[in-house]
């Protein structure tokens, strides 16, 4: 069923803008690729299948968000004035602001009302050209508020036409029934939290919040063997604010990704390359929290550690809904060039979320997840800030979202 060839397409298959075919032509079979290549290529078996013609649009893989805080109530519009005020981040967090503040919000909102904020945050992402993204949980901070926070975000695979990866966060902050009592937190987290969520199916990976306003060296190293010994994959929030050495530690367990790394120094890039650690920057934060700490780009070039790009969409550090924009901010702010960018929300999003074989890429055997944008050259993703850019989202050979075209071309059809 919806056997089809897409053809007349303008492919980048790898999301890297080097590496294009001008014409080309995708079989999809039972929602999988069947073939993929140039038009004029494609094998004899497929001559009688139904056509779809694309009308000559740059197709790219669907976009991976490996970072994301999707899940939560309420929003931070007020501190954001505080910050304006001349507060900084860490000040409101301290003052029990900050993490804390969505937490009270969170344990407070069912199930249901988190669907439906955290819906349509996700539905902005997936018109943007989002076919995967992974969403955390650490808004909860007791058994039965994560609980919450990951069905929901399991719920949420169920309703929304995108592959939902979820990460269980619970050492993000310590919660204030914890308060002078982190080490006995990390003791709930490691024995009865995370043990209980993953038998019940509710845990893709592990993260943890290794800052001075998070967790220390020490107790991130705990969360991190409490999740190899239940065989999961962990990755880390690792040196936002201030060098802790958390991205070493987090490769040397083998860390599917550290995260954020403004503080990175080159003891910690070269541990993340030893390990194959992917490096995922998240800009939106840089620029919200005007951060002035560049990520060492140069350094994670130097060393060819791959570098991934996401939203990191939350109340408090980047109120973010569409990857595409940091494409831009990337590029912007950390001089990356466009194929790094888009590489970095495609196949290195997707080693980031340890499912590089699944997603990130257009190759036969592999999900039809595509997207067809509306733009004469790649370029113009990195480039333009806030235009919708997604013209059809196509997830298991399936078109899930079609950008209603303006008034004015459609009345002169
Ligand atoms: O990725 N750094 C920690 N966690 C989030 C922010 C969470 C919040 O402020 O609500 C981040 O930046
Ligand atoms: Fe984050």
């Amino acid at each position: 069923m919806n056997d089809l060839v897409w053809q007349n397409l303008h492919l980048c298959p790898h999301g890297d803008p080097d590496e294009t075919i001008a014409d080309a032509a995708l079989a999809v079979r039972d929602g999988k690729l069947a073939w993929v290549g140039a038009r004029d290529a494609l094998p004899r078996e497929f001559d009688d299948w139904p056509r779809e013609d694309i009308g000559g649009a740059w197709v790219t893989p669907s976009l991976v968000d490996c970072h994301t805080h999707l899940v939560y109530a309420g929003h931070r519009a007020d501190e954001f004035a505080l910050r304006l005020a001349g507060a900084s981040y860490e000040e409101i967090a301290r003052r029990g602001g900050g993490i804390a503040s969505t937490v009270r919000a969170t344990r407070l909102a069912d199930e249901a009302a988190l669907v439906a904020a955290a819906e349509q945050r996700l539905t902005a992402l997936i018109e943007d050209g989002v076919g995967a993204v992974e969403i955390k949980s650490g808004y909860g901070l007791d058994l039965a508020s994560e609980r919450k926070m990951l069905r929901v975000a399991r719920e949420l695979g169920r309703r929304c036409p995108v592959s939902v990866y979820t990460t269980f966060l619970g050492a993000h902050a310590l919660p204030a029934e914890f308060a002078g009592r982190a080490d006995a937190y990390i003791d709930e987290v490691c024995e009865r939290m995370l043990p209980a969520l993953a038998d019940e199916g509710l845990v893709d990976a592990v993260d943890v919040f290794c800052e001075r306003i998070g967790f220390t060296l020490a107790q991130s190293e705990r969360v991190l063997e409490a999740a190899a010994r239940r065989g999961l994959p962990v990755k880390m929030h690792a040196e936002q604010l201030s060098a802790m050495g958390g991205a070493a530690l987090a490769a040397r367990h083998r860390a599917l990704s550290a995260d954020h790394l403004e503080h990175l120094d080159e003891a910690g890039v070269v541990a993340m390359k030893a390990a194959g650690t992917v490096a995922v920057l998240l800009p939106g934060a840089y620029y919200f929290i005007r951060e002035t700490q560049l990520p060492p780009i140069e350094l994670l070039r130097r060393y060819e550690v791959p570098i991934a790009l996401a939203t990191d969409s939350n109340p408090g550090t980047s109120p973010a809904t569409s990857l595409v924009a940091m494409l831009n901010f990337g590029c912007t702010l950390f001089r990356l060039t466009v194929s790094e960018a888009l590489q970095g929300v495609t196949r290195h999003a997707a080693r980031a979320l340890g499912q590089d074989v699944r997603h990130g890429a257009l190759e036969a055997g592999r999900a039809a997840d595509f997207v067809a944008w509306s733009v004469d050259t790649l370029a113009e993703l990195a480039y333009w800030i806030g235009r919708p850019l997604a013209a059809r989202v196509v997830r298991n050979g399936i078109t899930v979202y079609r950008r209603p075209r303006p008034a004015a071309a459609r009345s002169t059809t």
